[in-house]
């Protein structure tokens, strides 16, 4: 008889999995694992809470296991597993789509899915392109980001952003792209809460970019409302508007990439209605299903989908679409988070929460090596002062600090800490946030 096998002690290691925007070699040689969660809190496999304090990866804004959220998509999976939306449909995706559509301002009316936020920044820039093409302006093709932006991995997306990591090392990116100017300046607007009064004048550098290339040449400006993975970089006051208006006037399509700004971030549905701004598009995907399942989209003006309606009845009028474009089990899970959102009146609660978040973390200012902070709605990011052996070590350290000391997580861009805790986050959990990054900061003012 052969001998059984011996159990092997570690059944896995961590080599195979290749992750995701993550320092490998450093994640490896000290994991920081996740096994389970629950509201306000992540769970170590040894059972260890950690204070979830990014909601995921500004995701999950219901908070974690969510009931409605699970039985929802067990539910659908029960009854639906997977049907296609290329010639066919299931009933959720229409329902959620009138959903999503009923909460974005003015005549966004139309929704095309996508399965993720890149995805959804590829789509909008396609469809915009497009548009020029169905109206007989096929010399419409230029795309127009910003410095400092961040549309998701996708081509066009990392065309149009402007981090430049993400960028210099996929070769010559989409011809055709440029970009405005970021709207930070440390000088004139450390320690603002909300939007800075300086920066406006920001938005006039589009008639600079209209002027070398003429409109006659593009076809949309695509930016997030607040810079998000960047590091957080709320707009300056009446800088939205601006842009609005120098697209009408010229008419360039206006693209709001809502991925993290949308579903109450801000405290409102879209960051469109907090700033009374009407884009032609909105794209947006994490917050849709709180994260629970993959999902994103572009939410579309009237005119620019009736466009597209015309020739004969049986012809596709738009050549794009994923497999997963609206999946039954993503479909069930945004429209279940939709109702927590209402019942709950979780955007009101972010709107309420702001003022109280955006003092407790400004009491952070006088801590070691704090250069700047910066909050809007449910966000805040916080600039530390680099060490002289690099960029990026002390914020790592912080992150590395927090995880295994303090039990919070924090999201982590070169030196800058951002926190965007779920909208669930009550005042005393907004208390603990905070202390324990003070902790943090302290912890690695060496
Ligand atoms: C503004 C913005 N757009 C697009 C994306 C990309 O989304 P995904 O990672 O789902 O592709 C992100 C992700 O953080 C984002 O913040």
């Amino acid at each position: 008889m052969t001998p059984a096998p011996s159990p092997i002690a570690s059944p896995n290691d961590l080599e195979a999995f290749w992750m995701p925007f993550t320092a490998n070699r450093a994640f490896k040689k000290r994991p920081r694992m996740i096994a389970r969660a629950d509201g306000m809190y992540y769970y170590t496999p040894e059972g260890k809470p950690i204070m979830d304090g990014t909601a995921g990866l500004w995701c999950c804004n219901a908070g974690h296991k969510r009931r409605p959220i699970i039985e929802a998509i067990q539910a659908q999976a029960e009854e639906l597993d997977f049907a296609p939306n290329f010639q066919f449909g299931h009933p959720k995706v229409f329902a959620a789509a009138a959903r999503i559509a009923a909460l974005a301002p003015g005549d966004l009316d139309h929704v095309f899915f996508a399965g993720s936020g890149s995805e959804a920044a590829d789509t909008a820039l396609k469809i915009a392109i497009a548009y020029w093409n169905v109206l007989g302006k096929g010399s419409k093709t230029r795309l127009i980001g910003r410095e400092r932006g961040y549309h998701g991995v996708g081509f066009g997306g990392i065309s149009v952003g402007g981090i430049v990591s993400n960028r210099k090392f996929f070769g010559s990116l989409l011809a055709g792209s440029d970009h405005m100017p970021a709207t930070y300046d440390r000088e004139k607007q450390r320690f603002t809460k909300g939007e800075p009064e300086y920066g406006a004048h920001f938005a006039d550098e589009l008639e600079r970019i209209v002027t070398l290339h003429d409109a006659s040449t593009i076809a949309a400006v695509m930016i997030e409302p607040m810079s998000g993975s960047t590091g957080v970089l709320p707009p300056p006051k009446g800088y939205l508007k601006r842009l609005r208006e120098i697209c009408t006037k010229h008419n360039i399509l206006l693209i709001f990439d809502e991925v993290i700004t949308g579903f109450g971030r801000l405290g409102s549905a879209f960051a469109a209605e907090r700033y009374d701004v009407v884009p032609d598009m909105i794209t947006f995907a994490k917050g849709v299903t709180s994260g629970a399942v993959p999902m994103g989209g572009v939410i579309v003006r009237k005119p620019i989908f009736d466009a597209f309606m015309n020739g004969p009845d049986n012809a596709i009028e738009l050549f794009h679409g994923y497999t997963y474009s609206g999946h039954p089990l993503a479909a069930a899970a945004s429209l279940a988070t939709l109702d927590i959102y209402r019942d709950e009146g979780l955007f009101e609660r972010a709107k309420m929460l702001e003022p109280i978040w955006a003092d407790a973390v400004m009491d952070l200012k006088e801590e070691p090596n704090v250069l700047d902070i910066r909050t809007l709605g449910l966000v805040a990011g916080i600039d530390l002062a680099s060490r002289p052996d690099g960029v990026g070590k002390r914020g790592y350290d912080a992150m590395e600090h927090a995880f295994h000391e303090e039990g919070l997580m924090v999201r982590l861009t070169g030196d800058t800490l951002a926190l965007t805790p779920p909208l669930i986050v009550t005042e005393d959990q907004i208390g603990e946030i905070v202390e324990k990054t003070r902790r943090v900061i302290r912890a690695v003012a060496n």
